[in-house]
């Protein structure tokens, strides 16, 4: 777990009525998920406080309890994104270029307007909105190299009480000057954000080298050097998604016998170390990865719409790292976790592997919150666990309705979920035991007059949690 200090606020209590859906155990063992069909979260001061049937629950509530009934609808922990940038909400869906140029003609151009306290707030405002209209309460998030970008994320997502892991990002050299910090600056700088940020309310920061072609061995040396003043601490950065950028990781670095060595003579692969796309990775890699306990993180509209390549799951499961998936806004194309999940599906369909929906769903909460060591605090619905919560309807479009009609099991519906859902399935978001969005539909009434009331019928009503 992290070292932060836990100097939270105490969050909202309400107690949350629904179809009830976590995912305790990785479905990879076969285990299938934890489903109530009317069932009842208890949420005190932030945290799950019970978890079960609603007619076992609902009569030992605290007196005056805001009861929200959300059936017929799906109550899920809060989505999990395990990599994005901040700067990229004006970048995302820019036309024709791969990785590097990419970055050169639309991505730094961008981030250069970021020194600009004004720019940083709108966007962490804009982002922090889109994320929880996406039923998203948690993300590790590229700021940018000016510090102004990260004091203006985090002031926002501690305004929200969400947990959010940031870095300011380090790069010094191979980029434009006005992004451009130094191997000292990006010490000093993150040390002061850490002071400021690490551990207040629900906020991390985290060790950001952008990746190898824009740090000097100066600068990994000192980021180095802050991985072993904060050994707890996230460490985010990007690897191996691009044959050119390898190239030019093999010419900057030529004592170096492959992409991930680089990392590792400066002691950046650790637990906790998100290592963004992954895709070209050598066997020796892929086992040091998972030596090392550390995250492949799987982005795979990004990796489709920059043609970077397909990632191996099985591969990286297999060595033992974890694997997270991600949005990668901007150079992924969606703010959604499900559309994520709909595209990794395809990915990986076309390297001849498979994502059950139970996996897809499983990674986009309790796997994404172990890939980023937060396993103890988010992403199940728990006692115990911090009460982010996404509440989905699987019938939000007709589209989605007249699929849902032929549905028969909860692996079914989970899949046409994720396969033809976007931001508009997304029924309520919370954090903290806080509301944090509501899309009309929600049923908010006094417990008095919600035990008395018949239940509706649930569109899941009878549905087998079998895969
Ligand atoms: N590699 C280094 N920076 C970036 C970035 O901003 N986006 C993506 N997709 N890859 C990167
Ligand atoms: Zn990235």
């Amino acid at each position: 777990m992290s070292s932060a200090p836990d100097a939270r606020r105490p969050g909202g209590s309400l107690a949350i009525r629904g179809r009830l859906l976590s995912f305790d155990v990785d479905p990879a063992t076969g285990a299938g998920p934890t489903y109530v069909e009317d069932g009842l979260l208890v949420v005190e001061n932030g945290l799950i406080a019970a978890m079960g049937e609603a007619s076992a629950l609902l009569a030992g509530l605290p007196a005056g309890m805001e009861v929200v009934d959300h059936r017929p609808h799906l109550v899920l922990p809060g989505l999990v994104d395990t990599h994005l940038h901040l700067p990229q909400t004006q970048v995302i869906a820019s036309y024709g270029a791969e990785l590097m140029e990419w970055l050169q003609k639309y991505t730094f151009p961008e981030e250069s307007r970021y020194g600009d306290p004004a720019v940083c707030e709108a966007a962490a405002r804009f982002l922090l909105d889109e994320l929880a209209a996406n039923g998203t309460t948690t993300a590790a998030v590229y700021c940018t190299s000016h510090p102004e970008s990260v004091a203006a994320f985090m002031e926002e997502a501690d305004r929200r009480s969400q947990r959010m892991v940031a870095g300011k990002v380090m790069m010094d050299r191979n980029a434009p000057p006005a992004l451009l910090d130094t191997a000292t600056r990006g010490y000093d700088e993150t040390r002061a954000l850490a002071q400021r940020w690490h551990g207040r309310g629900r906020l991390e920061l985290a060790i950001t080298p952008r990746f190898a072609p824009t740090s000097s061995e100066a600068q990994l040396e000192a980021a180095g050097a802050l991985a072993a003043d904060f050994p707890d601490m996230a460490i985010q950065t990007h690897l191996s998604e691009n044959l050119s950028e390898i190239a030019f990781v093999a010419e900057l670095f030529p004592w170096a016998g492959d992409y991930l060595a680089v990392y590792e003579r400066y002691g950046l692969v650790r637990r906790r170390a998100l290592f963004g796309h992954c895709i070209h990775l050598t066997e020796r890699e892929r086992a040091a990865l998972g030596e090392a306990r550390a995250s492949a993180v799987f982005c795979p509209t990004s990796n489709l719409f920059l043609g970077s390549g397909l990632f191996d799951r099985a591969g990286v499961s297999a060595a033992g790292a974890h694997v997270g998936i991600a949005t990668d806004i901007g150079g992924g194309t969606s703010y959604s976790m499900l559309r994520t999940g709909a595209e990794g599906y395809k990915v990986l369909a076309l390297r001849g592997q498979k994502l059950p929906a139970f996996e897809a769903f499983h990674m986009m909460t309790a796997g994404n919150a172990a890939a980023m060591g937060l396993e103890n605090r988010i992403g199940r619905l728990a006692p115990g666990f911090e009460a982010d919560i996404a509440v989905f309807d699987t019938g939000a479009t007709p589209a989605m309705r007249r699929r849902l009609s032929r549905v028969e099991t909860l692996a079914e519906e989970l899949f046409l979920l994720m396969t033809l859902g976007d931001e508009r399935a997304t029924v309520a978001t919370y954090a903290d035991g806080r509301r944090l969005f509501e899309r009309g539909g929600a049923l908010r009434r006094p417990l008095a007059a919600r035990q008395t009331e018949p239940a509706r019928l649930s569109a899941g009503e009878g549905r087998s949690a079998q895969q």
